[in-house]
């Protein structure tokens, strides 16, 4: 028997909040599920009472940091037998269309794709990133708007990949691309490469747990789908890995926090803003695209 752990939180908090536990949590790092407005996830009824204090500790650490939830939204729920538990998210997921040629389409479903669409086949695991969330679309629709202008890199890295949504997208926008994509998470990593591989775009992305300043080399386009506060810590390691020129896409940002960021990016190298955007599917979510303006000087 399993029993659920429930955060309640508003619709537009809750992949945030899910990111956030499973980064957080030791019970939930293999995954969650978001249930509209309930983030959920299940543990072995021993390990409740330690689980709930380390969830109301990450609860009050974002709570601090300006999101609307705090310790109190945590609770525990009704037990679970294991195999209503394991699949229970996947009748949230379904075919989704999330931009003018990127369409997601679950490993489970079928879908009849018309000829300019690019359909990406996803089983997310436990992994972040089925397209729902609006910090993904948001890159997804600056990576169509670069594809339509005829823009074509030759490398992109993915930092954070989660499922490889984002890494399978370049992969099909621009076949000719090579993707580096990694994640901390284990677990991503072998999402991505399944979902790579039912794809059949393996061959285009590089994927590993490479930590950011062991990656080598200078990409045209980096793809950065992370908190704003994990963002900052990771400056210093992300700027050196733009090359000349290049375009650098943050996503994952508050809508409070983007201008911030883009002004702490902006002083810690040598970028230019090219645009904020703020999402249709959810304005409390931002993103931002810098480009790198010239000789790469990074502040010690
Ligand atoms: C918000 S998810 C984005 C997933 C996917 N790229 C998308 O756009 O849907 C952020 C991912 O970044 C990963 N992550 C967090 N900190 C990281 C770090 N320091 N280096 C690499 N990946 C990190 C997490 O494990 C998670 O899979």
């Amino acid at each position: 028997m399993w029993m659920e752990v429930v955060v309640a939180c508003s619709v537009s908090l809750a992949e945030g909040i899910a990111a956030e536990l499973v980064l957080e949590v030791s019970a939930a790092s293999g995954g969650v599920q978001i249930r509209k407005n309930q983030v959920v996830f299940w543990v072995q009824p021993e390990d409740m009472a330690a689980t709930l204090s380390e969830v109301e500790n990450c609860l009050t650490k974002l709570a601090a940091l300006g999101w609307d939830t705090g310790p109190e939204r945590v609770s525990a729920g009704s037990g679970a037998p294991e195999e209503e538990w394991r699949d229970a998210w996947k009748k949230y997921f379904h075919v989704t269309r999330l931009t003018r040629q990127i369409v997601v389409v679950p490993s489970w479903e079928e879908y009849e794709a018309m000829a300019v669409d690019l359909p990406i086949h996803l089983d997310p695991g436990q992994a972040f990133g089925t397209g729902a969330h609006a910090s993904t679309q948001l890159v997804l629709t600056s990576m169509q708007a670069m594809a339509d202008s005829g823009y074509v890199p030759e490398m992109v890295f993915d930092l954070g990949t989660g499922s490889g949504i984002l890494a399978i997208a370049a992969a099909k926008f621009w076949p000719q691309c090579t993707i580096v994509a990694t994640d901390i998470d284990p677990l991503s990593i072998s999402a991505t490469l399944e979902n790579a591989a039912n794809n059949k775009v393996e061959e285009q992305i590089e994927v590993s747990t490479t930590d950011l300043s062991l990656v080598e080399g200078q990409f045209p386009l980096i793809l950065a789908n992370l908190q704003a506060h994990i963002l900052r810590g990771l400056v210093h390691d992300l700027l050196p890995r733009l090359a000349a020129g290049g375009d650098l896409l943050l996503s994952g940002i508050l809508h409070a926090q983007i201008q911030p960021l883009v002004d702490f990016f902006c002083s810690e190298g040598n970028l230019e803003l090219v645009s904020i955007t703020n999402s249709e599917l959810n304005p409390d979510w931002s993103s931002a695209h810098l480009r790198e303006s010239g000789q790469l000087q990074v502040a010690e």
